[in-house]
């Protein structure tokens, strides 16, 4: 397709996207790999890890993208403790957070899931999202999945800007 064109920052050497995740059940993970092949789409360098991991030169990196699963009110551990472990570095980064996932479509689930993620944010005052977006869930046990893929997509797209805006 278009031309593939590596991000990097001319005035920082900052290159590429990190997209980490905490997930349990594998619905996050699923959004993280999305997000990860739509930056790879427009050219973007990505890697994606599971926040638990050792992630070393997190900034060196043009964009962050952290998603968390959230369960009984908090983020998932994985994603908490990435952000907690690099919250230095990501202070001076472009940094873009979802999270999961409300299982009922009404407004009030989605309020509830936002202010937890902000919650969880607000912990670390260093951190300022450039971005932050709940989207919706998956209940596998009731067949519910509220995914929005377009939105998915939609949010990738900004976040892949912000990547190639950065360096080009
Ligand atoms: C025990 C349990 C607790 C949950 N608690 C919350 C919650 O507090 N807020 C929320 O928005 N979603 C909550 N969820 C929904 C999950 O975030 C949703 O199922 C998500 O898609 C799970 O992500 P994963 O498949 O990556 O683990 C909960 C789900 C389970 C099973």
């Amino acid at each position: 397709m278009g031309a593939r064109c590596y991000t990097s920052s001319m005035t920082t050497g900052r290159t590429g996207a990190l997209v980490v995740f905490g997930s349990k059940r594998g619905s996050t993970r699923e959004v993280a790999e999305a997000i990860a092949a739509a930056l790879r789409d427009r050219g973007v360098a990505v890697e994606l890890r599971r926040g638990g991991e050792r992630i070393d030169d997190v900034a060196e990196r043009a964009v962050v993208v952290v998603g968390g699963a959230l369960y009984r009110g908090r983020l998932h551990r994985d994603a908490r403790r990435f952000l907690k472990r690099h919250r230095r570095d990501l202070q001076a980064m472009p940094l873009f957070v979802f999270a999961m996932g409300p299982r009922r479509p009404e407004q009030d689930a989605y309020d509830k899931a936002r202010s937890e993620v902000d919650r969880a944010l607000a912990k670390l005052p260093e951190i300022a999202a450039r971005s932050t977006v709940v989207f919706g869930g998956v209940d596998r046990d009731r067949g519910v999945d509220l995914r929005d893929w377009e939105a998915i997509a939609a949010w990738a797209e900004t976040i892949g800007a912000a990547a190639i805006g950065s360096g080009g």
